[in-house]
């Protein structure tokens, strides 16, 4: 069963005042763990020697621990090209309800780069920040989960530390780098530096803050030490297979909700009619992989599933009028200037939104469903 945060509160507030009394009522004695059996934190019988209580024990290493468990579980070490093993990686994932209740609205996702540390906004470009900096991307938890964490998998090592005001759990991982094109949330290899860094991961870091994830990133080494690993690019970001679907596949709300999801094909249609408004807008000049305006927290609206994380901030940005952003030099004003169009766009937006809402609606309640029957899902609560 899943442990409510409150109720996880409540054991690590317990664990830490048996673990202060204990240090009170034996001065000068080793730190000794609670051995009263009827302790609530005595240790089931037949397990190894109980560990000390540490006094630092926070929630959210808590949490970060049992996360870990989770993912190792779910993304177990495969062929890095088999696309079943990942697909079933992916669904063991998006049940993984710590790490999505963890991450909330939205998760912060990119490389890391030691130099700016684990703190999200050391990833916002100010006007004095080297042209090298990294950046992070902003995406629906679920949409994170299903397609770009379940491109790694975790053999098994992890470690849980305090990083500053951070909790860090820094995870072992491989990087599924031999599927077929459509099978990665965009060509990663649009970039031989970013592609080469994927390949090359070999950690994954999860950032934890207050009881949430706010972020996680690849981690490799220095790309000074490693050889550019290319994949040719034709510098489509989108486009059909053979049998005329839509690619990346991935990308489609089909991958993130489930088949029996009834808004999927609404959503969709609602998308497409944004989507050729966005073109007409100019507005995927700046909201695509490439990031070529250097946007903070970059939102991406070329793909289905990657622009549900704006299906707000797009109502609300429209209904103000503030995108695209003016030109103060050139006397440009921010927005759209007819006032048909806009009308239209705010109209579709909402829209995106309603049937957006409706299909994470119907997820949930599967889940929950799922969640009271007798058998649960496997490896989602290993
Ligand atoms: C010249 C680059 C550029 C263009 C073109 C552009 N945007 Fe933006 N957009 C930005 C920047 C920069 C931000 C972040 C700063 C801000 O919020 O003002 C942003 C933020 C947003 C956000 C809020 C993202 C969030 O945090 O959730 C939305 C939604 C958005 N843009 C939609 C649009 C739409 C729709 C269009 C086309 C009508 C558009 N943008 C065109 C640069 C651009």
């Amino acid at each position: 069963m899943r442990m409510p945060l409150a109720i996880m509160t409540a054991v690590v507030a317990i664990a830490v005042w048996l673990a202060a009394s204990a240090a009170q009522t034996q001065p000068g004695a080793p730190s000794t763990p609670a051995t009263d059996p009827a302790s609530p934190t005595a240790p089931a019988s037949g397990t190894a020697k109980p560990k000390p209580m540490v006094l630092e024990t926070t929630i959210d290493s808590v949490m970060a621990e049992r996360i870990a468990r989770q993912l190792i579980a779910a993304s177990p070490i495969a062929d890095p090209g088999d696309v079943k093993a990942r697909d079933e990686a992916a669904q063991r994932l998006a049940a993984c309800n710590d790490l999505l209740d963890a991450a909330g609205n939205r998760i912060l996702w990119g490389g890391f780069n030691p130099d700016q540390g684990y703190d999200p906004d050391a990833y916002r470009l100010e006007v004095n920040s080297r042209d090298d900096y990294f950046q992070l991307t902003e995406l629906n938890p679920l949409v994170w989960t299903k397609l770009y964490l379940s491109t790694f998998m975790f053999p098994g090592g992890f470690e849980v530390r305090e990083e500053g005001r951070f909790t860090v759990l820094s995870m072992v991982a491989r990087f599924r780098g031999t599927l077929d094109a459509g099978e990665y949330p965009y060509p990663f290899w649009h970039s031989p530096n970013k592609w080469t860094a994927y390949m090359n991961t070999d950690r994954l870091v999860f950032v934890f803050s207050s009881g949430r994830l706010v972020s996680a990133m690849r981690v490799s080494p220095n790309p000074l030490s490693l050889q550019l690993i290319k994949r040719e690019w034709d510098t489509h970001w989108t486009w059909t297979d053979e049998a005329g679907h839509p690619q990346p596949r991935v990308t489609l709300f089909s991958y993130v909700f489930s088949q029996d999801n009834p808004h999927v094909g609404g959503l969709d249609e609602s998308y497409r009619a944004l989507e050729e408004r966005f073109r007409e807008e100019n507005c995927l000049t700046c909201h695509a992989p490439d990031n070529r305006s250097r946007l903070n927290d970059l939102v991406l609206l070329n793909y289905p599933n990657q622009a549900l994380v704006a299906r707000r901030t797009l109502v609300s940005v429209l209904e103000y009028n503030r995108m695209p952003p003016g030109n103060a030099m050139a006397h440009e004003p921010n927005g759209i200037q007819d006032d048909e169009v806009l009308a239209e766009l705010i109209r579709l937006a909402r829209d995106f939104e309603r049937k957006a809402d409706a299909a994470f609606a119907f997820e949930r309640l599967k889940q929950s469903t799922a969640e009271a029957a007798p058998t649960p899902t496997p490896a989602a609560r290993p």
